[in-house]
């Protein structure tokens, strides 16, 4: 396909991204110039993301359109040997699967060829660390969050010893993906609980910063990777285990659609201090703006009021922000029709005390968003580094 065929329709119309037509070379070769290397389109299903590596996919990774949080309850007897079985196991899955490979015995390998930017993370609960008798090298914050007075949380969807992250911008590819590590996880562990979520599909919107279900832009003051704010979500010490990892707090965050409803524009704007078109805070005209606390309104009050969830949520130590990457969440509706929505909140940081709980704390006692949102479900996970080639997730803690 020719250059102009690609940018006039074709590949791209289709929702394709160009790799390598930005890094036409400047090199020569005896006086004269090589030519451009030809673009490639790459398809969204064909799309790779690596496994192996520093750190592990589906943190920094551009956010996939389909997720699922799949957290399992390790069996009764599983120590720090199996686990090792398992984890070999389940990282051989996963190296396969996001290479676009059927894993082994793959009993619909068919379905493994399509990897649509499949990444699966692991992460480690509680559970995990008293299971395979190395409590003492849990982090402290790596334990379940102290009790809010806004959250209702249900067994059903908190806590979990193992997590897997799977995400990938096809949903068969996911479920694929899903029913390998779930049925190759069967003689180690139970299913505890999934939680399905989706944002845009891939090439909706590129570029964009996503919308939750209240219709507001969702990130916009997220720490950009390859930025020294990396630094805020990976562990730069610590533990050598987990030099590279990071930490991961999940909360299932239900937001009743019909009484945010009942409310005008301009209150559902005060309630998270940005405009919901072009999510610019309250005090600026474009989304990235910085927001400014202190100006007042003709009310003499600010114009960003104190109890939005912007201004609570705000950090300006770069140290101290955290890497949101929420998926939403829309379940069946009732028999009346009321919805069952909300967001599969995912945060990472370097450390929860210091970083996500003096946030979340903030929101708890004072976020006007806490109205129509509620916290139903909670689960806490250290995130091992990733792994080389050969290698498996859990390596350095467990071998
Ligand atoms: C259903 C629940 C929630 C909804 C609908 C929601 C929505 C939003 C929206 C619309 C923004 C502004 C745009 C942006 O920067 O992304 C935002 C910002 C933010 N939210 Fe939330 N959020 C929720 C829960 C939480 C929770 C549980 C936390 C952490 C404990 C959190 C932390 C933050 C942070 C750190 C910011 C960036 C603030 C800044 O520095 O500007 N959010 N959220």
């Amino acid at each position: 396909m020719s250059r102009r065929g690609l940018l006039t329709g074709g590949a791209l119309a289709a929702g394709g991204t160009l790799v390598g037509a930005a890094s036409v070379a400047a090199a020569r070769d005896g006086g004269q110039p090589l030519p451009a290397p030809k673009p490639v389109a790459v398809t969204v299903g064909a799309a790779i993301e690596p496994f192996h590596g520093e750190r592990q996919s589906g943190i920094a990774t551009e956010p996939q359109a389909h997720a699922s949080f799949v957290a399992l309850t390790l069996r009764s007897g599983v120590d720090r040997t199996t686990l090792g079985r398992m984890l070999r196991l389940l990282s051989d899955d996963a190296a396969r699967l996001t290479q676009g490979r059927p894993a082994l015995a793959d009993t619909e390998p068919e379905l493994g060829l399509l990897p649509a930017r499949l990444t699966v993370t692991f992460g480690f609960g509680p559970g995990l660390f008293a299971a395979a008798g190395l409590d003492d090298r849990r982090p402290p914050s790596v334990a379940d969050l102290p009790a809010l007075p806004i959250d209702r949380l249900q067994p059903g969807w908190s806590g979990g010893d193992l997590l897997l992250q799977v995400c990938a911008d096809d949903p068969v590819t996911v479920a694929h993906a899903q029913r390998v590590l779930v049925k190759d996880s069967r003689p180690f562990a139970t299913v505890r609980w999934v939680q399905q979520g989706f944002r845009r599909a891939a090439g909706a919107e590129p570029g964009r910063t996503q919308r939750n279900l209240f219709g507001q832009l969702d990130g916009t003051a997220n720490p950009k990777p390859g930025t020294p704010l990396d630094t805020a979500v990976w562990m730069p010490d610590g533990p050598d285990w987990l030099r590279d990892g990071t930490t991961l707090v999940v909360r299932r965050i239900s937001m009743d659609l019909e009484t945010w409803d009942l409310l005008g524009r301009t209150d559902r704007e005060m309630a998270v201090g940005r405009r919901l078109d072009t999510g610019a805070p309250l005090t600026g005209t474009a989304e990235h703006d910085e927001p400014d606390f202190a100006t007042l309104g003709p009310d003499g009050l600010t114009v960003i009021p104190d109890f939005s969830h912007l201004t609570r949520a705000h950090v300006t130590d770069d140290r101290f922000r955290i890497l949101r990457r929420p998926y939403n969440y829309d379940g069946v509706p009732a028999a009346d029709g009321t919805a069952d929505s909300g967001l599969i909140f995912a945060s990472y940081q370097a450390d929860i005390a210091t970083q996500f709980l003096p946030i979340q704390r903030r929101l708890a006692e004072r976020d006007l968003l806490n109205e129509w949102t509620t916290p139903i479900g909670s689960a806490v996970f250290a995130v091992p580094p990733g792994c080389p080639e050969g290698g498996w997730i859990g390596q350095q803690l467990l071998d």
